[in-house]
């Protein structure tokens, strides 16, 4: 899909504090090389150099969107376009960083030990992925899909869960690593404005099908999950909102 940085980055303190709590969680002292694998507009770069300020950093991504702001606020560094699934580095890294990315790419049972073949020897993948794809969010997008005339458009475009559960990551992983951690947390993210959840999911979520349909089914569409979405999340007495937002934590030395 096409990524629009702008509305992404709309609810930039919920998405960041996950990619915060990763990489507190990577217990390296001073790792020469990092890859941050789907960067993004590299918001996680100056917490990296501000952590390590002697490490080289390396951005990977297969948005030019993403990467033209990512270059715009770094120049100094090294942008990488391209898909995961078809890369491979020259050299290893000591440190793979994946933040809200790899549920984005499949197969994870041949990928993620494909990831640790890019890691030095005694290096660390730090990788952080939502798991949030029961939560009502979600299953409004396909209720709202199969009640409208889009549904022929829209049904074949459902992909299944893409995370899976944290059993399938440790019994992937754990053969092929020195040290395995993997938890999850339901972050309670405190929304403002009216019916804030459809924004929210409209910067990842929704947007393909949003963007698969034309006028006026696209608005139709929207209205109508909007519409169906608000009845789960309700404000709180002060107006606010909660959107509780469940995601897994993998953080392994090779
Ligand atoms: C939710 S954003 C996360 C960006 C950044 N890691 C952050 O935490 O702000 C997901 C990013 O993954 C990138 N992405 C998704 N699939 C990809 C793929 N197959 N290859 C490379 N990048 C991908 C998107 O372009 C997007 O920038």
């Amino acid at each position: 899909m096409t990524w629009d940085p702008a509305q992404y980055l709309t609810f930039g303190g919920h998405r960041i504090r996950p990619a915060i709590d990763l990489l507190s969680a990577v217990p390296m002292e001073a790792p020469k090389t990092i890859l941050d694998l789907g960067c993004g507009t590299g918001n996680m770069t100056e917490f990296m150099q501000a952590r390590w300020p002697d490490a080289k950093i390396v951005g990977l991504d297969n948005s030019t969107d993403m990467l033209a702001k990512a270059q715009d606020a770094h120049p100094d560094m090294t942008w990488i376009e391209a898909e995961i699934g078809n890369w491979s580095p020259e050299a290893p890294f000591d440190l793979v960083y994946s933040n809200a990315v790899l549920h984005w790419v499949p197969d994870h049972g041949a990928l993620f030990p494909e990831i640790l073949k890019w890691v030095n020897p005694n290096g660390y993948v730090a990788i952080q992925m939502p798991r949030n794809f029961e939560a009502r969010s979600h299953t409004t997008v396909y209720e709202t899909i199969r009640n409208g005339d889009w549904r022929t458009r829209l049904e074949p475009m459902i992909r299944d869960e893409p995370t899976s559960p944290p059993t399938f990551y440790y019994d992937l992983l754990k053969p092929l690593v020195q040290s395995l951690d993997l938890w999850e947390t339901e972050y309670q993210q405190i929304l403002e404005g009216e019916n804030p959840v459809p924004e929210y999911v409209k910067g990842t979520w929704l947007k393909p099908f949003l963007d698969a349909l034309e006028e006026p089914e696209k608005s139709a569409f929207e209205a109508d999950y909007k519409k169906n979405v608000l009845l789960h999340y309700p404000p709180q007495s002060d107006g606010k909102t909660l959107f509780p937002f469940r995601r897994l934590f993998i953080v392994a030395q090779v």
